[in-house]
């Protein structure tokens, strides 16, 4: 779908309209039908489709509910916008012209709006989901519609990495994807690298797996940077559960425990066109959590690259692991702050459904920050506590920690553990989307599958 900006509406198959809730429409024709006949109220949400017989220079037209005048923001821009996408692949039109009567500064979120709703993952379908042709706004600026277009396709690359089949994304393949991003510096280092760093804890988790560790490490450098951050994303291509296998029914969505990295290979691509004046550092230790004879086993003690030891108490509390030795490496690097985020906890999910992320970390500010920055874009992030007593049942008898406990408190536990290998002065927060990265079914503007989660949060936070 391409979307354009224009100055004048000329004929279409299609005009956008909006009607606030208690006023009319700027167009006559819809007041008539609408208002005086049919009594659609405007409410945020609502569509309604008229055909114009010829009587304007469209086909017909949509009207789009907006809700009260004095509600309306940003995100019901977007969320409004993705309802009128949605009824237009519906009705399988090819054009259209939105011509909203509201101020000029809306463009960035109708496009990303646009973007979302028009997302289908439909690669291995033989018959292709419908999609609009062309979509154009009037009044936006070329500049904001430009901006959603860089954050629309980000999430699109994104959510394809995420719904891909673990077959298919290998550790192999997302450090091809990474080694494939223009203007930023990559690195991969392979399994006698990952050795050599005394990455412990990472090694482990991978050695089950047929298809071998890959730690990828991405760098974008702005003009003058003014601050250096690192982003880590978990990247397990599958996680079976490892020898402490997952049943059936919760290993089925586990292709898409790599949504984190796939969040930082959309933000790292996505940087480069919005050029920030930052060091911002995309790191992913990718890798697989298989049962085989090489497997690591219940009870092994792993040595992290900080020097901790980790007495395995379950195989499939393993993205912490991972994260163990990327945390450490992040922190080497000399960066202001660290940010990860990660399919970390089934207890996240169970705490905050899939409506919000989990959000934990050592200084107070960052946290706060990317809060109120995931309000603005859209997705929900909330502090979960990292009260000390959580690590209480991590504690081992034979190392300096086990990596789970208890099952209660399981996304706090899974930060107080990931604290164990940040360095005090640096800045870091850890974002669990275990919930909201994968929808079983539908929910607002996404579709079920990947969503994206963290790329609109993590770009508004590099860029702004
Ligand atoms: N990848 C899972 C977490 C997860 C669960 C993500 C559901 C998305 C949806 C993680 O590696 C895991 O298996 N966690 C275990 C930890 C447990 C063994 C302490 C969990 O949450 O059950
Ligand atoms: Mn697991
Ligand atoms: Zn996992």
């Amino acid at each position: 779908m391409e979307i354009k900006t224009v100055q004048n509406i000329d004929s279409t198959e299609v005009l956008v309209i909006n009607k606030f809730e208690g006023e009319k429409t700027s167009q006559e024709l819809v007041n008539t039908f609408v208002v005086e006949k049919d009594n659609f109220e405007g409410k945020f949400g609502q569509t309604y489709l008229i055909h114009t017989l010829g009587k304007i220079s469209a086909d017909k037209i949509l009207v789009v509910g907006f809700g009260k005048r004095e509600e309306f923001d940003h995100n019901k821009m977007r969320e409004a916008v993705a309802k009128a996408i949605k009824k237009l692949n519906q009705i399988k039109a090819k054009k259209a012209i939105f011509d909203f009567d509201v101020n000029c500064d809306y463009g960035k979120s109708a496009t990303l709006g646009a973007m979302i709703a028009d997302y289908a993952y439909d690669k291995y379908k033989s018959e292709k989901v419908h999609h609009l042709d062309e979509i154009s706004f009037t009044k936006f600026s070329e500049e904001d519609v430009e901006e959603g277009k860089i954050f629309g396709e980000a999430m699109k690359f994104t959510r394809d990495l995420a719904n891909t089949p673990a077959q298919i994304a290998t550790p192999a393949k997302l450090a091809e994807i990474a080694q494939n991003i223009e203007g930023v510096e990559t690195r991969i280092f392979e399994k006698p690298e990952i050795e050599r760093m005394g990455m412990g804890a990472y090694l482990a988790v991978g050695q089950g797996s047929v298809n071998p560790p890959k730690f990828i490490h991405m760098k974008y450098t702005g003009l003058n940077p003014k601050k250096r951050i690192a982003i880590i994303g978990k990247g397990i291509c599958f996680d079976s559960g490892g020898l402490d296998l997952k049943p059936a029914a919760s290993m089925l969505t586990m292709k898409d425990d790599m949504s984190g990295a796939s969040c930082v290979l959309g933000v790292m691509q996505a940087l480069t066109k919005l050029k920030p004046e930052l060091e911002v550092h995309g790191i992913i230790a990718a890798c697989e959590n298989m049962p085989s004879g090489a497997s690591y086993k219940p009870g092994d003690i792993l040595t992290a690259k900080n020097g901790k030891t980790i007495e395995v108490d379950n195989t499939d509390a393993e993205g912490r692991l991972t994260l163990a030795d990327a945390l450490c490496y992040a922190c080497e690097l000399g960066v202001d702050e660290v940010i990860d985020i990660a399919t970390l906890t089934g207890a996240c999910m169970v705490a905050l459904g899939t409506v919000a992320s989990g959000i934990m970390g050592n200084s107070e500010e960052l946290i706060s920050k990317l809060i109120s920055t995931a309000k603005d874009s859209g997705e929900i992030y909330w502090q979960m506590p990292m009260f000390k007593e959580y690590f209480d049942s991590l504690k081992s008898d034979i190392a300096d920690m086990k990596n789970t406990g208890s099952r209660y408190g399981g996304a706090s536990a899974a930060g107080l553990f990931l604290k164990e290998f940040v360095t005090d002065n640096v800045k870091w927060a850890h974002i669990d989307i275990a919930g909201t990265a994968y929808l079983e079914k539908p929910q607002k503007e996404f579709i079920a599958g990947a969503t994206g989660a963290g790329v609109r949060t993590l770009l508004n936070y590099l860029s702004k």
